[in-house]
């Protein structure tokens, strides 16, 4: 019988499909990801791998699960934790979960954004400290969203779904990516821009891109100086595109006036880290696709492939298109 092993528990029952399929499903229990050696240990045998962002698939892992292997599955898009090259040296398939996730990834970073620019977090606390006083002309002013301008650099699936919530708020959108896109440009009326032009000009960036070589520390302190004066930064794609240092130096004596993180570098950030004692950014745990529906669907989309591999047959969402 063939065996899949899932290094975290999934919502749903999509895992069913694959035990009415008559494979065996390992499925990781803990909250917590498998330790190195759990994992080496568990995937010994397997025919397909389900994984998370968090899991280091690389050839140690692909040569512990050996000749069986067939499949990796990511339950998420991005898939920089994913050796491509290891896993298509060996014939592995690699899977992911595009598409089903932008919509409920660009509400979390527009949500960042409205929070950080309206100071709705640190509006918060200081109502839990006791501080509201009063009605004053003057208390938690901030940015305005309408009218303002903003930056979107990586303008893929998630980039221009921002965008489309930009423009609901009369946003001015400019864009940077690898190429220019003048179908989606044309609907959302974005201009492109390189990336100096756009950091200059723009009052709120949003980062869109995988991280790969190209994007790691893309947001270095250089480009951070280039921000505009109380600008935000909002980081929904991957914590290492941006410099962390870099952005700790930029709140405290550079341009920008906030941050929206739901990405960090390190992840998870331990409590007491600096960036935790900005009034000013606001962080969430990684949880750009956390939908209710959106989880649901990534399940039956990783499920799906993975049996389509073991099936021989074509996967839909091989990382590979
Ligand atoms: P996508 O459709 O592939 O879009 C990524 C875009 O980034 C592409 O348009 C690509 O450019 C652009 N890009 C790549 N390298 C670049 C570079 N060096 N400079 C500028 N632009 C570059 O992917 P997606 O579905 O929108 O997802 C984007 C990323 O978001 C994922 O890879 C993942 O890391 C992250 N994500 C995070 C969460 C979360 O929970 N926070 C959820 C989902 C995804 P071209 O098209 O111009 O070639
Ligand atoms: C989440 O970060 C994803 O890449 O799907
Ligand atoms: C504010 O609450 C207003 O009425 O303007």
């Amino acid at each position: 019988m063939s065996r899949v092993f899932v290094t975290r528990n999934l919502p749903g029952n999509s895992l069913n499909k694959l035990r009415q399929a008559g494979i065996e499903v390992d499925v990781w229990p803990n909250f917590l990801a498998p330790p190195r050696n759990e994992m080496l240990r568990r995937v010994s045998g397997v025919a397909g791998l389900i994984t998370m962002l968090e899991d280091k698939i690389d050839a140690e892992v692909m040569d512990a699960a050996g000749p069986s292997l067939k499949v990796i599955s990511q339950y998420a898009v991005g898939l920089d934790n994913i050796d491509l090259k290891a896993a298509k040296d060996r014939g592995i398939i690699v899977t992911h979960t595009p598409g089903v996730l932008t919509n409920a990834t660009a509400d979390l970073a527009f949500a960042l954004l409205t929070a950080a620019a309206r100071r709705v977090v640190e509006g918060h606390d200081y109502v839990l400290r006791g501080q509201w006083q009063t009605w004053h002309p003057e208390l938690l002013l901030g940015p305005e969203l309408y009218g303002a301008t903003v930056g979107i650099i990586g303008f893929g699936r998630i980039g221009q779904a921002f965008a489309r919530r930009a423009r609901g708020f009369d946003m001015k959108v400019l864009y940077t990516s690898r190429h220019p896109k003048p179908k989606a440009e044309a609907g959302l009326k974005a201009q492109y821009v390189g990336l100096d032009e756009l950091l200059e000009r723009a009052d709120f960036v949003s980062l869109h891109t995988p991280l790969t070589p190209y994007t790691h520390h893309l947001l270095n302190s250089e480009k951070l100086a280039q921000m505009k004066e109380n600008s935000i930064l909002i980081n929904t794609a991957r914590g290492k595109v941006v410099d962390t240092q870099a952005l700790l130096d930029a709140l405290d004596h550079g341009p920008l006036f906030a941050a929206g993180l739901d990405v960090t570098d390190p992840e998870p950030l331990p409590a007491n880290h600096p960036l935790l004692k900005h009034q000013r950014v606001v962080i969430t745990p990684h949880i750009g696709s956390a939908g209710r529906s959106t989880r649901l669907q990534m399940a039956k989309m990783v499920v799906e492939d993975t049996l389509a591999v073991l099936n021989n047959s074509q996967p839909k969402f091989s990382a590979y298109n």
